[in-house]
């Protein structure tokens, strides 16, 4: 059976990652630090599966995730442990530049050396998926896709400590041989996702007749991919994927911020009717600073090489996703209770930038 080291797998793509897998028969070793955006409630439906463990660990901690190889003996790590919210990046940078670059750094190291100790057909068969963004190509105009060849243009800390982490993997691939593999994926939704994003915000917020924020006028599309079959790709990936090759990962379902809000709505005015329809609640606010306008991604070569499709389209898996929330609240709850009640994030201080820079 085969080994599978994950890391970041309490969080929300890493969780769907640990259920299939489990779900597959698969070993899992969850490694992830948890931090405020990591829950092991995500896991409740396998955490007493007899092939899935956990281990508290920070990435960026070698000598444990070095002992956390030599013990598990993984064939494969998907490498999912990040900073991942772009609002957060934008006033507090230093999380992602650890995490997301020193963090992939120690991985590699870790995995190379693991590597190098083993020999034959688990040494042939070892690979390293480093699970990435489209956000690292940078914002398209109205025209135009993502494919692997589109050079890196990162907008915001988030995207760059991601690009730069790209760049790490792509560099360990080509120097020392190191059998990574990358995939650059879009806009995820679907269970779990920690309510500071814009799909479960929206959710949450309209449920509780507050206020749904939209940023600027709402015109930013993004292409949007529900997380199981994220989940599925990645599992396709790392284990058929070709050495050295980055895989872009997408639904083909594009849409504006302003519309996804109004779907969401929509949904909830037939579920779960208010006095006034939902939509009255969206609110348009300051927009993010930097904020890419488009991200769009051509699938086409993990769909024709490995065979990957999306099962779901934007409007059966939104479906899903708001049922989701409205059945699940002891998820939620304390989340909302407890760690983040939906207050604006990623506004920074009127200080003129050159006087910040100044100091
Ligand atoms: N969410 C998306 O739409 C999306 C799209 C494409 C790619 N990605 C990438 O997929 C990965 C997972 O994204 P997500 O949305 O599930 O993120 P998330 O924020 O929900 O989860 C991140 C997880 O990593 C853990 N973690 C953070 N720092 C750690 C550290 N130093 N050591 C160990 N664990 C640590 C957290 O506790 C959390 O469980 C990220 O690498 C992200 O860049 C996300």
């Amino acid at each position: 059976m085969r080994n599978v080291l994950v890391t970041g797998g309490a969080g929300f793509i890493g969780s769907a990652v640990c259920r299939h897998l489990v779900g597959s028969g698969v070993n899992v070793l969850n490694i992830d630090k948890l931090t405020y955006a990591g829950n092991l409630a995500s896991l409740a439906s396998v955490d007493n599966a007899p092939n899935y463990r956990f281990a508290r660990l920070d990435i960026c901690d070698r000598p444990a995730i070095a002992e956390a190889f030599r013990a598990f003996e993984p064939d494969h790590v998907i490498h999912l442990a990040a900073e991942s919210h772009v609002d957060r990046s934008i006033t507090g940078s230093d999380a992602f530049i650890e995490t997301n670059i020193m963090g992939t750094f120690s991985m590699l190291e870790a995995a190379r050396a693991f590597w190098l100790g083993l020999a034959g057909a688990k040494r042939e068969a070892f690979r390293f998926l480093h699970v990435s963004t489209d956000e690292v190509y940078g914002s398209l105009d109205d025209e135009g896709l993502f494919v692997e060849t589109t050079p890196y243009d990162p907008s915001s800390p988030y995207s760059a400590s991601k690009a730069a982490s790209d760049h790490l993997v792509s560099a360990w691939a080509h120097t020392y041989k190191f059998p990574a593999v990358i995939s650059n994926c879009s806009n995820n939704y679907g269970p779990f996702h920690f309510p500071e994003k814009l799909i479960p915000l929206v959710i949450l917020n309209a449920v509780h007749g507050k206020p749904l924020p939209v940023y600027g006028a709402g015109t930013n599309i993004r292409d949007w991919l529900y997380v199981e079959d994220h989940a599925r790709a990645l599992d396709l990936i790392v284990s058929r994927g070709r050495i050295g090759e980055k895989y872009n990962v997408g639904g083909r379902n594009e849409r504006r911020n302003i519309d996804v809000v109004r779907t969401i709505c929509a949904i909830l005015d037939r579920l779960r009717p208010a006095a006034r329809p939902h939509a009255d609640l969206i609110t348009f606010v300051t927009d993010r600073p930097g904020h890419d306008l488009r991200y769009a991604i051509d699938a086409t070569k993990l769909e024709q090489e490995l065979g990957w499709r999306a099962l779901e389209n934007f409007d059966s898996g939104i479906e899903k996703t708001v049922r989701w929330y409205l059945d699940n609240e002891w998820w939620w709850r304390p989340l909302r209770d407890k760690v983040y009640a939906g207050e604006r994030l990623g506004v920074l201080s009127d200080v003129p930038a050159t006087a910040a820079i100044g100091g």
